[in-house]
């Protein structure tokens, strides 16, 4: 696991959309996971500006974590306003960029047989050739998508009750604002697994500000529970990026060590660059 701290939310954002950035240019019809919530609207904001200065992402296919159950629209047929997550993806990301309509996947909450879509939805990530990379946020109970406390660490995309704390910093970011009351915004949702996300080549966590400290100390640095589903970033086979503010990282033991690695990371791929225009090495 890597973990880069940047000065603030911007800087954040711009070296998550650069990561994004450049798997998308070295394989231009790669597949990213996408998250929704208030961490990687700067993310997107960069890719935007990205796209409008010349990146190509129409051979991108991209799969969302989570949609609540009850709302969503068919993102392939229309862009209705409503408070759910596919609207929300629409108007962050998909509205500024060259993303195909086809090649868009986001849970579908209106489904009529959920535990069927579920099941399709997994097949559709495996048909794509799986997650290259997969970004994601932390809530503030330590949730990875909606994998609440105490959902299995092998779980798979499935519906989910949501926890009252979920509901609430929901509700405070987007429900409130819309004048929706609080009875009546979704209680449950489908969402990807623990083990579907952890099956993604790589990760791209993001978190910002001092709200996050505690959690994210607790997620990457604490052991692994399934009460703080987030921690299974320590399972992760493959790699594993965490991009922080400095407030987000406040809480972190190991903080002059992550700074040492990024160090010794960035002097090793400018050698590398040297190495690789020397054909003769291996
Ligand atoms: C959203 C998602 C959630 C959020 C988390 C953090 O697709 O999967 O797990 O990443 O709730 O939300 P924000 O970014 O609003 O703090």
């Amino acid at each position: 696991m890597k973990v880069f701290i940047r000065k603030n939310y911007d800087e954040m954002s711009r070296y998550a959309a650069e990561i994004i950035v450049d798997l998308i240019k070295t394989k231009p019809n790669c597949v990213i996971g996408l998250a929704t919530g208030g961490t990687p609207i700067g993310t997107y904001r960069e890719l935007a500006d990205f796209h409008r200065k010349g990146l190509d992402m129409s051979k991108v296919k991209t799969f969302n974590l989570d949609e609540y159950l009850g709302i969503g629209i068919d993102m392939k047929k229309s862009y209705e306003s409503d408070q759910s997550y596919a609207r929300f993806m629409y108007e962050e990301l998909f509205k500024h960029v060259n993303i195909k309509k086809e090649n868009i996947h986001i849970p579908n909450g209106l489904s009529k047989n959920p535990d069927k879509f579920c099941q399709w939805y997994e097949d559709e990530i495996k048909k794509a050739g799986g997650i290259d990379l997969q970004i994601l946020g932390i809530g503030g109970n330590g949730h990875w998508a909606f994998n609440e406390p105490g959902a299995s660490l092998y779980s798979r995309t499935r519906v989910e009750p949501l926890t009252k704390q979920t509901l609430d910093d929901n509700y405070d970011a987007f429900y409130k604002k819309a004048g929706i009351k609080r009875d009546k915004m979704p209680h449950f949702a489908i969402t990807m697994g623990i083990g579907t996300i952890l099956e993604a080549r790589n990760l791209l966590m993001i978190a910002n500000g001092k709200k996050k400290a505690k959690v994210v100390a607790r997620a990457l640095e604490g052991s692994v529970t399934s009460q703080v589903t987030a921690s299974a970033i320590q399972l992760h086979s493959g790699e594993s990026m965490v991009v922080l503010d400095k407030e987000a990282s406040t809480e972190l033991k190991n903080i002059e060590h992550y700074k040492h690695v990024e160090k010794i990371l960035s002097i090793r791929s400018k050698n590398n660059q040297k190495i690789s225009s020397d054909s003769s090495t291996v």
